[in-house]
């Protein structure tokens, strides 16, 4: 079952002379379960593929469905529910509320959705990362790799359906790279999710399913790693 496809998607930021054509035309079809790396150069339009897979910015034209669903017809507000129910966010800046200590951060999207929290999987998720003697600390107390890890605690606190993750590892040393995948790829064959990761490591884009190239905003042919 396919749960997440774009059709032509093209983002052009600015106009006329200084148009940029961050996405060109992508063509993408992703698999319920799988785990896809996507790799290109600096600028070649992966954080605006990821941002707008998460349908957290809209298409210049094209679509993007989601579980059947093309979720640039839904309205804002629904559409940030639906963000919030199906998909974990990773940022490549991480984006925590500075005002939120570590754990509020981590739990934060579940309790938006007024659910609470599985403590004991959160407690694993922050065992796993490293996490325990930071849970109190504000995020800008924290070094890039703490507050990298804080992110994708956060991304998984709730078990959603498809992680989108932004270099996720691109401020950590190579063991806890190792290990923050594992974690990945752990919870996401236990909880069937669905991972879309962007990443500039090699060693780490082969343990994907498949990656994804793309260069100048296009998908320049892909490979099978199963
Ligand atoms: N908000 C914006 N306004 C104008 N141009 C933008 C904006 N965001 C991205 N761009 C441009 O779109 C192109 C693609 O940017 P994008 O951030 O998707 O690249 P990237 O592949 O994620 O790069 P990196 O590996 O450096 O993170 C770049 O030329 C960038 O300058
Ligand atoms: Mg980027």
């Amino acid at each position: 079952m396919i749960i997440l496809e774009t059709k032509n998607l093209k983002k052009i930021y600015g106009s006329g002379e200084t148009a940029v054509h961050a996405l060109d035309g992508v063509n993408l079809s992703i698999e319920n379960g799988e785990f896809i790396s996507i790799v290109g150069t600096s600028g070649s339009g992966k954080s605006t593929l990821l941002h707008m897979l998460g349908g957290l910015d809209r298409p210049t034209s094209g679509d993007v469905i989601v579980d059947g669903k093309n979720i640039f017809s839904l309205k804002d507000e629904e559409l940030t529910i639906f963000r919030r129910r199906k998909i974990g966010f990773v940022f490549q800046n991480y984006n925590l509320v500075p005002t939120l200590n570590v754990y509020e951060n981590i739990v934060l999207p579940i309790g938006l959705d007024g659910n609470t929290p599985d403590k004991k999987y959160i407690d694993r998720i922050i065992n796993i990362l490293g996490l325990e003697s930071k849970l109190k600390n504000m995020p800008n107390n924290l070094s890039g790799g703490q507050q990298q890890r804080v992110a994708i605690a956060r991304a998984l606190a709730s078990k959603p359906a498809i992680i989108l993750a932004d270099e996720p590892t691109g401020n950590l040393d190579s063991k806890t790279s190792q290990d923050v995948l594992s974690l990945l790829k752990v919870t996401s064959e236990k909880f069937k999710q669905t991972i879309v990761m962007i990443t500039h490591n090699e060693e780490i884009a082969q343990l994907a399913d498949r990656i994804i190239h793309i260069e100048d905003g296009q998908i320049v042919g892909g490979s099978s790693n199963v």
